[in-house]
């Protein structure tokens, strides 16, 4: 845990606030605090009464699930702050509500996806990213964001996967905790204070993992894969001092994520030592009967109780169904009461008792601040993956007549991204007007609409800027794909636009790694950008016109084609390995190239970098023992840039089948033309080790192979023997 984050153990005093409040409560008050229900601009009125009889914890602002990209009014600050006085002055023991809304890339201003995010590798950026989401989501009277989205996501036709890190648990470790600090603040002070929201990690366990890339589909993970692979980003939320947790909607191994004692009680509170409050998610409690592990709604409610649901997000089971369970004995009322108190302490660590109210004044001054839009352009710049580029990339200043072309040359709304509720999207920079203000000398012929016309404009021009991709609506909550390819036409058109002999600069832009080998024969360059939000254009534009040198890197494998997943870096080694990334024989299919199109961690610069001298010193893996690495990176280019170097390792014989390299460090390092830095990497018990049989922590005594360079397919590499301890 970080020295710096709020404690992951609530103030004594806080729990003891709780628990006074708590023993005032009747039975009834007490199921209200478990009782979230939606609240949007038609039903604030009708929701007086509820509140007034203590029967409602929370709010949540949205009018259905899977919001997405529609656009949902959030109820007017007045009528937020009008239903809260109500749980305040006129409920019996008026506590307060806890509004809820989804703030997952930014609020007003919008950051770029999360999988962007993650391809900047940038925690730091990251962090202040979800900092100034929560400032501005606070400012309208949010309370509570359901987010960090966790899941690990091996399937790109599963539309989530723009909601999440991408495959990696390292990675998607660092991006949890640096949104929960973004979020949440990282001292109690910053929780309680109002420019702060609490946070939620989702979804709670395994959801990624539907099969076939379905969403809400069943999932089957072994433990040993759901703890090495998709537990790490909730035990590194939890690290870092997250409040809430969501449980997901799919089923896991036979059981329902959200009615899972083993999961939300004995692994997520036993183990990961979880102290805040676990809320279903939209409705998942009454769909235990949709899964047929209950019969009706009262035992779905039993069921997810039990299992440590807190809060139940909509369905209504809990409110309905609580009361009689207790009375029955179904459902002892020390369960309820260890869920309430959980609530209450949430409520008293996020000011709310303080602080219930949200100045009307303030967002005025707070969202799309000039400050929230040059950190937007940043991180979407430093976002950007550049996959090819053959001297074209950055546009030179004597290249005066610039053809930008393509469906999503102009288009704002396709660069918002999968949850963007609330985002300006008048605001949204498009990628023809970001080149024009970077290039005010240059002739631009812009067109994304008539097919003849773009390669007319493409054949007078001296560089083309081809914006193709998909628009957030193919991705995200319930859309998914089953082939990960451009929406239908680009290709031809990237044909056409290839046939004038221009060079051509292909900008992709997606919420998921696409297959685009094609895009790859034909463009000169390519750039991919996860969808970038509202300074989406500029940060395009900054990056072809050279203010920016890329640096971002996939933090996703790019399949060759969709027939090739599941295909991500981490797999692990069997006994008749392919001939991938690190050797082997045969290959997995006949009619494609064994390797993924772009391996995980991969990115290009416009400077160029080389990797010597790796060295490993090892002491003995006990408590304080580690591994030191280190190797030396050089920027052999002409231009200074920026790289994210990469530490791989592979335990090398090991008593559960282990992955043959696993991300275990890295490092931005920014290197002038011609300098050459080293970067030292300390390993420990957390990155040698992994959980073995019994779910144990382990480190085993042996040989690692250690790799030190700019992707998962980094050659350089070094052995050295570690010895064990646990
Ligand atoms: C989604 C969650 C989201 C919730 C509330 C659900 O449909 O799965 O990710 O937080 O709705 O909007």
């Amino acid at each position: 845990m970080s020295e710096t984050s709020p404690d992951r153990k609530p103030r004594p005093e806080i729990v003891q606030r709780a628990r006074e409040i708590l023993a005032r409560m009747t039975l009834d008050e007490k199921i209200g605090q478990l009782h979230q229900t939606p609240a949007y601009p038609d039903r604030m009125e009708s929701l007086g009464a509820l509140i007034k009889a203590g029967s409602v914890g929370s709010l949540i602002l949205a009018s259905s699930a899977f919001a997405g990209t529609e656009e949902q009014n959030v109820a007017e600050l007045e009528t937020l702050n009008a239903a809260q006085r109500i749980a305040v002055n006129e409920s019996r023991l008026g506590v307060p509500l806890i509004f809820g809304r989804d703030v997952i890339h930014g609020h007003r201003t919008l950051f770029p996806i999360p999988l962007g995010q993650a391809a900047s590798w940038d925690m730091a950026l990251v962090e202040e990213a979800a900092r100034i989401a929560a400032r501005e989501a606070a400012s309208r009277g949010i309370h509570w964001t359901f987010a960090p989205m966790l899941d690990i996501a091996r399937d790109p036709r599963w539309g989530r996967v723009s909601e999440g890190a991408g495959e990696d648990p390292y990675l998607a470790s660092r991006l949890a905790e640096a949104m929960v600090h973004g979020f949440q603040g990282r001292t109690p002070e910053e929780l309680a204070g109002p420019e702060r929201i609490v946070a939620c990690a989702k979804h709670y366990v395994g959801y990624g993992a539907a099969i076939g890339g379905r969403d809400y589909d069943t999932t089957e993970i072994t433990d040993n894969t759901l703890r090495n692979t998709y537990l790490p980003p909730f035990r590194a939320a939890v690290d870092a001092g997250v409040r809430t947790v969501m449980s997901g909607f799919h089923d896991l191994n036979g059981e329902s994520a959200s009615g899972s004692r083993y999961l939300l009680t004995e692994i997520l509170r036993d183990e990961l030592g979880f102290a805040g409050f676990v809320v279903s998610d939209w409705e998942s409690v009454a769909q235990n009967v949709g899964m047929r592990i209950a019969a009706d709604r009262e035992e779905a409610a039993a069921i997810s109780v039990l299992a440590g649901v807190d809060m139940d997000m909509t369905s209504g089971c809990y409110l309905d169904h609580l009361y009689d369970l207790v009375e029955t004995g179904t459902v002892p009322e020390s369960v309820l009461d260890e869920a309430v108190l959980r609530v209450l302490v949430v409520k008293l660590e996020a000011g709310l008792f303080e602080n219930p109210y949200t100045d009307i004044d303030r967002s005025a001054k707070v969202l799309m601040h000039a400050d929230h839009r040059k950190v937007a352009r940043d991180l979407a710049a430093r976002s950007v993956v550049l996959l090819k580029n053959t001297d074209v990339l950055p546009i030179s200043d004597a290249v005066k007549k610039i053809a930008v072309i393509g469906p999503l040359a102009e288009a704002k709304a396709a660069l918002r991204g999968s949850w963007s509720i609330d985002g300006d999207l008048s605001a949204i920079v498009d990628v023809a007007s970001g080149i024009k203000a970077a290039r005010p000398d240059a002739e631009l012929l812009v067109e994304s609409a008539q097919a003849d016309l773009m390669v007319h404009y493409a054949t007078s021009a001296d560089v083309v800027v081809v914006v193709v991709g998909e628009n957030p609506i193919r991705s995200g909550e319930a859309n998914d794909v089953a082939e990960i390819v451009l929406p239908p036409g680009q290709e031809q058109l990237l044909e056409a636009i290839a046939m004038t002999g221009k060079p051509v600069i292909a900008v992709v832009i997606a919420g998921r790694p696409l297959a685009i080998p094609r895009v790859l024969d034909l463009a000169a360059a390519v750039l991919y950008a996860f969808h970038p939000g509202t300074e989406g254009g500029n940060a395009i534009a900054d990056v072809i016109s050279g203010r920016v040198n890329p640096s971002g890197k996939l933090p996703i494998t790019m399949p060759r084609s969709t027939g090739q997943i599941p295909v991500y870096y981490n797999r692990k080694s069997t006994g008749r390995p392919y001939m991938l990334a690190v050797g082997g024989v045969g290959f997995p299919y006949r009619d494609i190239d064994a390797a993924p199109l772009f391996p995980f961690g991969y990115g290009l610069s416009y400077a160029t970098f080389s990797y010597s001298g790796l060295r490993i010193a090892c002491s003995d893996v006990g408590a304080d023992g580690m591994v030191r690495v280190s190797a030396t990176v050089a920027n052999t280019g002409t231009r200074a840039g920026e790289e994210v170097v990469q530490c791989y390792i592979q335990d090398n014989v090991s008593a559960l089948t282990r992955p043959v390299r696993e991300l275990v460090a890295y490092e931005r390092l920014k290197l002038a033309p011609g300098e050459s830095r080293d970067v030292e990497f300390t390993l420990g018990a957390a990155e040698l080790g992994y959980f073995g049989r019994d779910g144990k922590h382990v480190v085993e005594s042996g040989a690692f192979t250690v790799w030190v360079g700019g992707s998962s397919d980094a050659e350089l590499s070094a052995s050295c023997v570690v010895g064990g301890c646990s």
